[in-house]
């Protein structure tokens, strides 16, 4: 008889690999930075997708990066707050190392006070949840896929 329980390792496993650092990734620790902010080498050695890119981003689990910004880009979702500024046209402001410095760890970025959560940082914000403690809010892939994301909002 199939037990309900069963899947119950797997479902946990899946969530336990979310922010997980993979072979070939930078780790949150081994990260050079450029001026003590910016960052020019990817996490990762796969291009970034800006189309799970978007994913990640409207995602409440990962990105949720509309609980904190406008995006027209995405107007099939109702709410985007307004806690950061918008980021339509971000793509055109900002070059890569200056959009990974902050995704990765926009207190190091740009404001120590800034409610933004580090996404690839261990230390990722004393108002993030408890689970995320010691794992990064994203995985590198996630992170470059958003970068790749945030690059065509021009
Ligand atoms: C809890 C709120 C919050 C969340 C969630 C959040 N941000 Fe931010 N973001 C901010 C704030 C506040 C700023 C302004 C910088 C500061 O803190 O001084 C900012 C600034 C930025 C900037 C610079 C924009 C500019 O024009 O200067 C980028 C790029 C950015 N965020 C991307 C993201 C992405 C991508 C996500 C999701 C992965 C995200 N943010 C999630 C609060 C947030």
């Amino acid at each position: 008889m199939f037990k309900r329980h069963a899947m119950l390792p797997v479902i946990v496993l899946a969530l336990c690999t979310a922010g997980a650092v993979s072979a070939g990734d930078i780790a949150p620790a081994d990260i050079e930075y450029k001026d003590g902010r910016w960052i020019e080498q990817p996490l990762t050695d796969v291009a970034g997708d800006p189309a799970a890119g978007r994913k990640v981003f409207v995602n409440r689990k990962l990105g949720n990066c509309l609980a904190c910004h406008v995006n027209s880009e995405i107007p099939e979702q109702p709410f985007h707050g307004e806690i950061g500024p918008s980021l339509d046209g971000v793509g055109g402001r900002y070059d890569m190392p200056m959009l990974r410095g902050m995704v990765v760890n926009m207190k190091n970025a740009l404001n120590p006070e800034s409610l933004m959560p580090g996404f690839y940082s261990l230390d990722n914000g004393s108002r993030t949840l408890e689970k995320f403690a010691g794992k990064t809010i994203l995985s590198a892939q996630q992170v470059e896929d958003v970068l790749a994301y945030l690059q065509t909002l021009k």
